[in-house]
């Protein structure tokens, strides 16, 4: 028989893509013990927005809520997601915090390591795989998946080719956006087979409608893995329900590995979880909603949403559709770069100014200065060299790796959180997140911390 494992993605992924990230601890310790024996190939627990959702606004040790979970999930694996030099933040970390960051986190409880690079460039995930293997850790490397005339099957499967020759354990084709279709998904998983001997999992969203066709396509290609979120927090900008899925795809001879009977519990509690923040407004019922339009302009639902409430907060709803429209040119100008974070972000900035303004790259970012100048890594197609040479001159662009630029970080980071850092944990946090860490730290070590930040906070509010 056939088999196919699942990930449960409820206390990550699934909760980020439809409460925020904003399900605190508590909800998740009663039922562990349960998602522990349910048969899950691993449990996604940890990742950039839970770490920064944990210091904002659930005023809890990100650090804390891995070491609870592991003592909770004593046999099922614990897994996270890493964006490659960027770490859990937006920029690239010296390899010093990188590889500390992940022996921590791996010393913490973490088993397996989801790496990804939003541009797919190899070399900002070596020093991270690296770090995984010696710290013991099992290294998955994710390809962003994207569509265009440069993301061939040729490409993609070169890619994992790259990304087992350095050192990859498995591999996960990842598609934030929801766009893999159950057609591409198929020949992608058949052609990653072909070529390579690790497992392949893959990861994808139900935003548009396709997911559950898509993960049934490449289980029959010989998926290993697939993603899925317990019913409660399932569908819409989520992923496809963990028990719809495993009903089908056993009634198709596919072993699962999964207790149905723990899987129901699992859903019994969680369904007044998401009742509660349905009811509070934090769930928000769009989210829910199916949107085929991404499969037009490849454009993940999250950024549809962002750039909607970005135009609607300035009164110009009515430049959406322009707006949608230079997305696409946007990318292109810039070498195809998938939209995951932080492409997503900044493609969608320099759409608006550019639509804004009047004129194209009148208006333009730092963040997209350093994209250019290739800060962030190597594209995966040429950029348009006119828009090049708008946006930096004739300044040449590096071609080393990123990091390699950077000097050790960590004596710096030590030093700047000295008064309220306890262990190396503290100083990761730190440097992480460095308001919100120093803020989360300041608070616990000085409990007269919080009183002149707030009063500063006031006044320049209500000016
Ligand atoms: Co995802």
């Amino acid at each position: 028989m056939p088999k196919i494992r699942f990930v449960e993605t409820v206390l990550r992924d699934g909760q980020q893509s439809l409460i925020a990230t904003r399900m605190p601890i508590s909800d998740m310790l009663p039922i562990l013990d349960v998602m522990d024996q349910a048969g899950y190939h691993a449990l996604e627990m940890w990742g950039g927005a839970t770490f920064d959702s944990c210091l904002r606004f659930l005023d809890e040790d990100p650090w804390e809520r891995l070491r609870q979970i592991r003592a909770q999930v004593k046999n099922t694996k614990l897994q996270m997601l890493l964006r490659g030099q960027n770490l859990l933040g937006y920029k690239n970390y010296a390899d010093d915090v990188v590889t500390e960051f992940v022996k921590k986190s791996v010393e913490n409880g973490i088993d397996i390591i989801r790496i990804f690079d939003a541009l797919n460039d190899v070399r900002n995930l070596q020093t991270a795989i690296t770090a995984t293997k010696e710290a013991g850790g099992h290294c998955q490397t994710a390809i962003s998946y994207t569509t265009s005339d440069f993301h061939t099957m040729d490409y993609f499967v070169n890619l994992a080719s790259q990304m087992a020759e350095a050192g990859a354990d498995s591999i996960c084709i990842k598609d934030m956006a929801g766009v893999l279709t159950p057609e591409a998904g198929f020949e992608l998983v058949t052609r990653l087979k072909d070529r390579l001997i690790l497992p392949i999992d893959v990861h994808t969203h139900a935003t548009s409608g396709i997911a559950e066709m898509t993960y049934l396509k490449v289980a029959e290609a010989g998926a290993d893995i697939i993603d899925t979120a317990i019913s409660s927090f399932a569908g819409g900008s989520s992923q496809p329900a963990t028990e719809s899925m495993a009903i089908a795809l056993e009634s198709l001879g596919f072993e699962t590995g999964l207790k149905m009977d723990k899987v129901a519990k699992i859903a019994e509690h969680f369904n007044p979880v998401r009742d509660r923040f349905r009811k509070s407004g934090i769930l928000n019922p769009k989210v829910k909603d199916i949107e085929p339009k991404t499969l037009l302009y490849k454009v993940p639902g999250g950024m549809l949403s962002n750039l909607l409430n970005q135009l609607t907060e300035s009164n110009l709803q009515d430049r959406y559709d322009d707006v949608l429209k230079e997305v696409p040119k946007v990318r292109a100008d810039l070498g195809y770069p998938p939209l995951v974070t932080p492409m997503s972000q900044m493609v969608g900035t320099q759409a608006l100014m550019n639509v804004l303004s009047g004129e194209r790259y009148k208006m333009v970012p730092n963040e997209i200065k350093d994209y250019v100048k290739g800060l962030y890594g190597r594209p995966s197609a040429p950029l348009n060299p006119e828009v090049v040479k708008k946006i930096i001159g004739d300044e040449k662009p590096i071609t080393v790796r990123p990091a390699d630029l950077l000097a050790p970080q960590l004596p710096v980071f030590t030093e700047e959180i000295k008064p309220y850092a306890k262990s190396m944990e503290d100083i990761l946090l730190y440097a992480l997140f460095p308001k919100q860490g120093k803020d989360f730290l300041g608070r616990r070590e000085d409990k007269f911390y919080d009183v002149p930040v707030q009063k500063i906070n006031v006044t320049f509010a209500t000016e």
